[in-house]
């Protein structure tokens, strides 16, 4: 099997890449900070969500490799803080690497897979921000949001029972994502590798064409 991990090199994403490898399934990582290669049974393609380009060459890389059993959409930029002063680079980049540039790359992955005839996951990870408001994150929210009502659309337009969707909905985690925004809760968040784990095992027991999993901050 040949699963796409959008987001694989760091929190979360690195995880979940990691247990697939472990499962015996072949890899295809990407990232902004690695360079396109091949170890063994990974492949490793660099893309910049920030650059709708960027998402266009990651497509055509796509082409000239076997088809994606199971997309895991793990990568995300966190932005916190008075709406009043952030600058509006950074919310459109927000928005553009959080939901924006993916949606061609889940348009392109949907049309191959909804007419497969054999079975095919698309794995959205969202968060807790994705349906509830909080009053420093509203561009983050914005784009989880966004992302919730894809995923939830596309679970009721899926009329093949060989694909499954999953939308995941965690809690806070002890990754990366902090790091420009430090968080006096920190200390509660959940360790990744356990997350991951979690979503994993949920996802390949999955029989419906589409279930939510969510996973609250102190539930691991
Ligand atoms: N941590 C939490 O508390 C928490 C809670 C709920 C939901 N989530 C969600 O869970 C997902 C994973 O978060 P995480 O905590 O694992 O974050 P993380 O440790 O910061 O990892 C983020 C991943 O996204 C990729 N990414 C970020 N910007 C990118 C860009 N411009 N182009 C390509 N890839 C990019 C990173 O790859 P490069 O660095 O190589 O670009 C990295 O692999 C995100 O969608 C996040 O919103 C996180």
């Amino acid at each position: 099997m040949t699963i796409l991990i959008l987001g694989a090199t760091r929190g979360l994403g690195r995880e979940i890449a990691r247990i697939c490898r472990r499962d015996g399934h072949d890899t295809i990582e990407t990232g902004s900070s690695l360079e396109n290669g091949r170890e063994g049974r990974r492949t490793f393609l660099n893309v910049d969500l920030s650059s709708s380009t960027s998402v266009s060459a990651l497509m055509a890389q796509l082409d000239a490799l076997p088809p994606v059993d199971q997309f895991y959409w793990v990568a995300g930029r966190l932005l916190k803080g008075d709406f009043a002063v952030q600058e509006e680079r950074a919310i459109l980049e927000t928005m553009d690497i959080n939901v924006r540039n993916v949606l061609p790359l889940v348009h392109y992955l949907w049309q191959r897979m909804g007419s497969a005839d054999s079975l095919r996951r698309i794995v959205a990870v969202a968060s807790s921000s994705g349906k509830k408001a909080r009053s420093d994150e509203a561009v983050y929210a914005a784009s989880k949001f966004a992302q919730v009502g894809l995923i939830r659309s596309l679970g009721l337009e899926n009329r093949s029972d060989n694909l499954k969707i999953t939308l995941v909905l965690p809690g806070g985690m002890k990754t990366g994502l902090w790091d420009r925004f430090p968080n006096p809760e920190y200390g509660t968040f959940m360790d990744p590798a356990k997350v991951a784990e979690r979503i994993v095992a949920f996802v390949n027991a999955q029989q419906e064409r589409f279930a939510e999993l969510d996973i609250p901050r102190g539930s691991l």
